[in-house]
């Protein structure tokens, strides 16, 4: 299926590494110019070198911390001065820190209400007036599961992430029909932070091999497997086209079937 991406232009966040690279090497495999964002300047080339590889669209890469909207005005500024204008926008963001009710902090909550929430605050408000301009404007946020099914050990996801749901519905609303707004929630996906987390695993003896150690992260899968970046860049592309072209307002769990609600 031709997803019709070629020569318009994306910009994901949080993207030199696991589903937000994967959500910008989907967009760029389709033709699309793509913005890559993260704050390590090495990973980031390292990134722009294997979406380049792909031989897509341009691309290019800007050093961001989503959580400063001066860096985010900025992001946007040299998408539009680079690329003329904007059409895509994808959000995604680091992980907040785990761990149950009683060890989070106050700090800890205005953190990760910054980094999940206010980044999409900014990013959609200061994308608005391009994403009007094109004719093919689109929003994906890309949160979790957690959203659905509150996840043991996460309660900074399983709270603050909600907020990123209700911010994209009220915006599928205000902004339709000139832009979709739509929201992925993955389930777990082997990225580099699923597979240190493994690695970590392993060290503490927990497993004795690597393998046990990722299908313990597909347990409760009907799929009986973690899914690959891919699957859930695939799925951010094609709801960025005009190919879903009705889909607005929707948040789509990308899990194997996890989910029971
Ligand atoms: N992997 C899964 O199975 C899974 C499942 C459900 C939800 N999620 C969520 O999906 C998101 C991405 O997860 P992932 O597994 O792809 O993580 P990852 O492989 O660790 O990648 C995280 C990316 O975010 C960037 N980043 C972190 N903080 C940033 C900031 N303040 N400003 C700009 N960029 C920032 C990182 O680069 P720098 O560190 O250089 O900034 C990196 O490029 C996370 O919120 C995670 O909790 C993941």
């Amino acid at each position: 299926m031709d997803l019709g991406l070629e020569e318009n232009t994306a910009l994901v966040t949080a993207s030199s590494s696991g589903l937000g690279l994967a959500s910008a090497k989907a967009l760029a495999r389709e033709g699309a110019n793509v913005v890559i964002c993260a704050r390590s300047e090495e990973g980031l080339e390292e990134a722009k070198a294997e979406i380049e590889e792909l031989g897509g669209g341009d691309v290019l890469a800007v050093p961001t911390d989503i959580t400063d909207p001066d860096e985010i005005e900025a992001l946007i500024e040299l998408t539009v001065d680079e690329f003329g204008g904007l059409d895509h926008l994808v959000t995604s963001a680091g992980g907040p820190p785990s761990g149950p009710f009683l060890d989070i902090t106050e700090r800890d909550w205005y953190a990760a209400y910054d980094l999940l929430v206010m980044s999409v605050v900014w990013l959609t408000k200061q994308a608005h007036p391009y994403l009007v301009d094109s004719d093919a404007g689109t929003v994906v946020n890309i949160t979790s599961t957690s959203v659905r099914e509150a996840i043991d050990g996460l309660v900074l996801s399983n709270a603050v992430r909600r907020g990123v749901i209700g911010l994209m519905q009220t915006q599928a609303r205000e902004f339709a029909p000139d832009i979709r707004v739509n929201a992925v929630l993955p389930g777990s996906h082997e990225t580099p932070r699923i597979r240190e987390l493994v690695e970590q695993s392993l060290e503490r003896g927990e497993y004795d091999n690597y393998e046990e150690g990722l299908a313990d992260w597909a347990d409760g899968i009907p799929m009986e497997r973690v899914g690959d970046p891919k699957e859930l860049g695939d799925v951010v592309a094609f709801l960025s086209s005009d190919r879903a072209s009705f889909v607005n307002g929707v948040a789509l769990p990308i899990d194997g079937g996890k989910l029971r609600s």
